[in-house]
């Protein structure tokens, strides 16, 4: 057998050259809980609900069911929730040992909605509640949820749920243990019983001492041909149907250099999963942290519908439903169906489950710069600089690992960082910040402070045995933080205090990686699952996809006070300024809830265009799971990228809501300036329209924080009724406002646009088109193909500067894009960019409008006060046909005005455009500018 130096040295070698080695993970074949579900035949399901239990109280219905196969007894529940949301809990009725409930995704339990049970008889109930009702068939048990009249989803309508209740480990697989009832044995269920007590892969063995505790059931919606979501894989927008390949995997996993176009677990699992009709959107959240995975099958499969679901007329009038199968290692059933009906309904009612994004400092949405690594402060220093000198706008500059002592977080090294300090200084006075990385692997090093506190204090995740954990990761032998115990939190949360984290300060953001947790000498390169939590006291395996988002959880009572509401998150940013300055943190590992305090990237990419296409239906899955703000590592972190691929890169990432170029150790430099003078140009003028569009990025992330509604989204948001773009995957929208299609295909000098119903403006050269339809429009290496929809209002900052701080002050411009009825409006959100003092009302909201040649600002939100420096400096009226006599603006301080303007008639396809010169008012008061 090799040694265990040998096997770590080898994984750390593959993390450093190879491409992903698919012979490192799991297959469902390999997995036995996996094995057990799939091969559950349709149509004989064993559950019944017990008509006769039936209990109802205010907050939900109560029934037993019986597995009536192994005489197993579960409690079912039915919670109907305000604003159309539906919990369903399956548990074991009599377990002989309790199962584990996530405590960290839900931001409360909902609240309920008032219900009515009618229709109740020996076949079951219907439980009434708002518009909705959910139709409870007891032989077999079956739910299906209604809106009105239009059936929605069905839960076990093809019978494959499962429940595998604990029992105790029988003496031999096919015996009974002594004294126990046999309906506790197994195997009762016909099925392989491989791997239930124990199971080995690649010479990892998973002790399973509780041994089978699988959960599982198929979730259908109905008249639905696509669903999306489940991030985070390598795949396509819409979902693909897996009967013929892998089930898709959720389980966080250090995937490094990952494949395109599969299945496979990658770092992160939001286990939401929406569908979309042009009568409805909906959307599930399978509330599971343990290890699950997802087969999705699209039917009719006639024979099946009709007689499983059993309320069609069956044959060809079958409508069409997308039929999914969901099961998870360990835990309870727990799913939330959210009822919609329209797209924006269903992120309102996800985010009232797990918390919206905070509004972020608007530093994040700006350009961040990255490298495994800058060196020294030698190299930072230049960095900064030659981004002035090369008229770059950037506003982070971020350090990997190499910055600390041999590994140790919350540490520098002294000979390459001495003087952190300084160095922060010299950061900020050009207007940026700084990132350091904080990994949760914690180097076994007696002299190093945090692990000799955590140490001490015995707050690391146990083996199996009892003892502290011993797991390989970049500092060699490490212990990891057992983050389910709230002293851990909270003395982790601690060591962001300045006087503790010596050397940052409070322009010193973080970045949580390898928080899956990658573990290199683990197996699947992740942690034993039968390793212990003491916090909780459980074993891995219950929380595995929630462990990353523990490091953003700390102590609880600051962030209620700021958020009134049970959010986590990372309180050690938020203490150290007295809860004043709000936080930026990006995490690799993600669950659903994670968005409530971070940003997420879509980890080690590669330079190679496919990683560049990936990119956009990777991200749309995770805005649309509400975890909205989002990246990819431009350029790809491994391999290095020609000027063709890096530029276009830098394109997509100007328009994709994170923004940060990442690159691994062993590539060559590749900050713009080390291409040709073209490249560079091309880079600056990308990061420059980044930088203008950040009025419009950061009024969408407010609008995020209060409705749910992602920045980047799928053009379906908002044309729901539009089936062409249902399986549109290069394109995306930002707002309602702007149509983005990157260029993603090596060597094209034009691309096939998809527009949507309505009039679109290109953004630069004001070529107009009119969708719905495609078209392939000219894009040359310096072309991005934005368009602005017809109909809109976009604030824009067009005085560029080194970094979006200094740009606080600067005047606004208004790009008015009219609809076909000469139309066209928008919003505008202003603070001072990264306190919490807009939660005392130190903002503006402003809604923009423009209606029979008149524009108007009117306060959104009258309570809303900032005093904003900023005025208006231009307005563009993108669409109008005839030069005006006369442009007056009205407003409290500046009385009425004659304004000066310039109007270009369009030539061909460019439309005749307005130019509004120096409004000058402020952007507090209210006014009116009219065009007679
Ligand atoms: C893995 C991360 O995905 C990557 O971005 C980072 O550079 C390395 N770890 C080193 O910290």
């Amino acid at each position: 057998m090799a040694t265990l130096p040998r096997l770590v040295a080898a994984a750390v070698l593959l993390t450093l050259v190879c491409a992903v080695d698919r012979n490192n993970f799991k297959t469902c074949q390999q997995s036995s809980f996996c094995r057990r579900h799939r091969a559950i035949k349709p149509g004989e399901s064993p559950y019944l609900l017990l008509t006769d239990t039936v209990s109802v109280t205010d907050e939900g219905v109560f029934a037993d069911v019986l597995n009536e196969k192994n005489r197993v007894f579960f409690i079912l529940e039915i919670y109907p929730l305000k604003d159309s949301t539906l919990r369903i809990k399956i548990n074991e009725k009599n377990p002989i040992k309790q199962r584990f409930e996530d405590p960290y995704a839900l931001t409360g339990d909902g609240q309920s909605e008032t219900f009515e049970v009618v229709d109740r008889s020996s076949d079951g109930l219907t439980v009434k509640f708002g518009t909705n009702r959910a139709v409870v068939k007891a032989k077999p048990l079956k739910i299906d949820v209604y809106n009105g009249k239009e059936l929605v989803v069905s839960t076990n309508a093809r019978g494959l749920l499962k429940f595998e209740h604990y029992r105790n480990k029988p003496e031999s697989n096919d015996q009974p243990a002594e004294g126990e009832d046999p309906g506790n044995a197994l195997p009762l269920e016909d099925e392989d019983a491989n791997g239930l007590w124990e199971e080995t892969f690649k010479g990892h063995t998973d002790s399973k001492p509780h041994g089978p505790a699988s959960v599982g059931m198929d979730i259908s919606f109905i008249n639905s041909k696509h669903v999306y979501g489940i991030p985070e894989h390598a795949d396509s927008f819409s979902l693909k149907e897996t009967t013929s390949t892998e089930p898709y995997r959720l389980y966080n996993l250090d995937v490094f250099e990952y494949e395109l176009d599969n299945p496979m677990a990658l770092y992160g699992s939001v286990p939401v999963m929406l569908s979309h009709t042009p009568r409805q959107s909906a959307a599930v959240f399978w509330h599971n942290t343990a290890e699950t995975w997802v087969d999705i099958k699209k039917l009719p499969d006639t024979n099946v519908v009709s007689s499983i679901t059993g309320f069609f007329s069956g044959g060809d009038s079958d409508p069409p439903q997308v039929s999914t199968h969901w099961f998870s290692e360990s835990g309870v059933i727990d799913l939330f169906i959210m009822i919609g009906p329209r797209p924006m309904d269903v992120f309102r009612q996800y985010g009232a489950l797990t918390g919206n994004y905070n509004l972020p400092p608007l530093f994040s949405l700006g350009y961040h710069q990255c490298r495994w690594n800058y060196n020294d402060e030698e190299d930072v220093r230049q960095v900064n600089e030659n981004f002035d000198i090369h008229d770059l706008p950037m506003d982070v500059l971020w350090l990997d690992i190499e910055h600390t002592d041999g590994k140790r977080y919350f540490t520098w090294d002294h000979n390459k960082f001495p003087h952190s300090l300084e160095m922060i200084a010299n950061l900020t006075a050009r207007g940026r910040k700084l990132v350091t990385i904080v990994d949760p692997h914690i180097k076994r090093d007696n002299n190093y402070f945090f692990y000799k506190e955590n140490h001490d204090r015995d707050l690391f995740v146990h083996t199996k045995d009892g003892s502290e954990f011993d797991g390989w990761c970049w500092p060699g032998s490490s212990s990891y933080l057992d983050l389910t115990n709230p002293e851990t939190r909270s003395h982790y949360s601690d060591t962001y205090m300045l006087d503790r984290y010596k050397g940052s300060t409070l322009d010193t953001f973080i970045w949580n990686d390898m928080n899956e947790p990658s573990v290199f000498s683990g197996p699947e390169v992740t942690m034993q699952k039968d390793n212990l939590h003491p916090g909780l006291g459980v074993e891995h395996r219950e929380i595995h996809n929630v462990y990353g988002m523990l490091f953003l959880l700390t102590s609880e009572g600051l962030r209620k006070f700021l958020f009134q509401q049970h959010q986590g998150t990372f309180e050690g940013l938020l203490r150290r300024s007295d809860g004043r300055i709000r936080p930026f943190i990006l995490t690799r590992a993600h669950y659903a809830g994670t968005q409530r305090s971070s940003a997420v990237w879509t980890g080690d990419n590669t330079a190679d265009w496919g990683h560049l296409r990936i990119s956009e239906p990777m991200l749309l899955s995770l805005s649309v799971t509400g975890i909205t703000h989002v990246g990819a590592d431009v350029g790809g972190f491994f391999g290095n990228p020609d000027s063709h691929l890096l530029s276009r890169w830098y394109q997509a990432g100007a328009f994709q809501p994170f923004f940060r170029a990442h690159a691994h150790q062993d590539t060559k430099r590749r900050e713009p300036w080390m291409f040709d003078g073209e490249t560079q140009r091309i880079i600056r003028n990308t990061l420059r329209q980044r930088y203008q569009y950040l009025p419009l990025w950061y009024t969408l992330f407010y609008e995020n924080e209060l409705t749910g509604a992602p920045p980047m989204r799928p053009i379906w948001v908002d044309f729901p009724e539009d089936e062409a773009s249902y399986a549109v995957d290069y394109e995306h929208l930002v707002g309602s406002s702007l149509l983005v299609r990157p260029v993603v295909e090596e060597g094209a000098t034009t691309a096939s646009v998809y527009f949507p119903p309505g009039v679109w403006y290109d953004v630069i050269d004001l070529t107009t088109y009119t969708g719905p339809g495609s078209v392939t429009v000219s894009a040359p290496r310096d072309k991005i193909p934005v368009y602005q929809r017809g109909g809109t209002i976009i604030p824009r900052k067009d005085r560029v500067r080194r970094a979006s701080s200094l740009m606080r002050d600067d005047p606004y411009t208004l790009s008015v894009a009219l609809d076909s009825f000469g139309k066209s409006q928008g919003t505008l959100y202003i603070d001072d960019e990264h306190t919490f003092d807009y939660r005392q009302g130190k903002f503006l909201y402003l809604a923009l409008a423009f209606e029979g040649g008149i524009l108007t600002s009117k306060k959104i939100d009258p309570i809303g006060n900032y005093k904003t420096g900023s005025w208006l400096e231009r307005v563009i009226i993108v669409g109008l046909e005839k030069r005006p006599a006369k442009v007056t603006i009205q407003s409290a301080s500046l009385g009425s005005r004659d304004l000066e303007s310039f109007f270009e008639s369009g030539g061909g396809a460019h439309a005749s455009h307005l130019t509004i010169r120096k409004p000058g008012v402020s952007m507090r008061e209210e006014f009116t500018i009219t065009i007679q």
